[in-house]
């Protein structure tokens, strides 16, 4: 029976994890440091979507190239080239410094009149970098900021700038119906914050962390669920494999 309210990933090991899948509708931050699979596990999240699950894609990346990425998870067998002749899956590369202040509604509006289901954005972390820098100043209350007595060095402003922009971009998103989506965000390894921004981590529905252990052992990546709205999560760190078929979530050793 499919369960109207969870979107599986169907990656190997993590539907369990969160009771069945995420919650539909719901915005997702998946954090973690160089390397850990994000990328991966975003793109095994909409070929599985679009595969066993017939709902449509869209990945968002400002790092990579299509034809890169498309190369890249090859791979795993992963034939992106039919599912975007299908329609089924779409990848929007846009360079970083390309962005603009009407990149997120150019997004918004693509997955509208595609009927997309499932969004990847590689990364939130480049995105919300980026696209305030030309956001107009009456969209982000520098006054509410700047009296004519105090002086804010450029660094907070912008800080404020960003974190406003991910409250507007996470709210947009969550007013197109039924779509799922996953934001990538860069982790460094030992932060205090899980996302550079300091705040995405609250806004989101869910949080998904990768880190590298470097302690050694048989695998080096491991996976915690931090939180997922309306679900009854597990709480424990998972090794994280990559093999030649995709991402694997182990169970824990007992
Ligand atoms: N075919 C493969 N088989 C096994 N491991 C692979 C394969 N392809 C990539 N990897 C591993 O996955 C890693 C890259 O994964 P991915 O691109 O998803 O990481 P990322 O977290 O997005 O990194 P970044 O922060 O640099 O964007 C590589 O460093 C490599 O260790
Ligand atoms: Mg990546």
């Amino acid at each position: 029976m499919i369960d109207l309210n969870r979107v599986k990933t169907g990656i190997k090991g993590f539907d369990q994890l969160v009771d069945g899948g995420f919650p539909k509708g719901s915005c997702i931050l998946f954090a973690g440091s160089p390397g850990t699979g994000k990328t991966i596990f975003g793109m095994e999240f909409l070929y599985n979507g679009a595969v066993k699950y017939k709902e449509k894609g869209l990945f968002v990346s400002f790092e990579q190239e299509e034809q890169n990425i498309i190369n890249s998870v090859r791979l795993f067998g992963w034939d992106m080239d039919s599912l975007i002749k299908k329609k089924m899956m779409h990848i929007m590369s846009i360079p970083a410094e390309e962005i603009k202040s009407s990149t997120a509604k150019e997004i918004m509006d693509f997955c509208k009149k595609n009927n997309i289901k499932r969004l990847v954005i590689d990364s939130l972390t480049t995105l919300s970098a980026n696209a305030p820098i030309y956001t107009e100043t009456k969209d982000v209350a520098v006054k509410d900021l700047i009296n004519e007595n105090t002086f804010f060095s450029p660094p907070i402003i912008g800080d404020a700038i960003t974190r406003r922009f991910i409250y507007r971009f996470i709210n947009m998103l969550r007013k197109i119906k039924g779509i799922t989506s996953i934001l990538i965000s860069e982790a460094s390894e030992k932060s205090e914050y899980l996302s550079k921004d300091g705040i995405s981590e609250f806004v989101c529905d869910g949080v998904i962390l990768v880190n590298f252990d470097t302690m050694g052992g048989d695998f080096s990546r491991q996976l915690i669920v931090r939180k997922m709205r309306d679900t009854k999560n597990d709480e424990d760190l998972h090794p994280l494999a990559i093999t030649n078929k995709g991402i694997d979530v182990k169970k824990i050793k007992m």
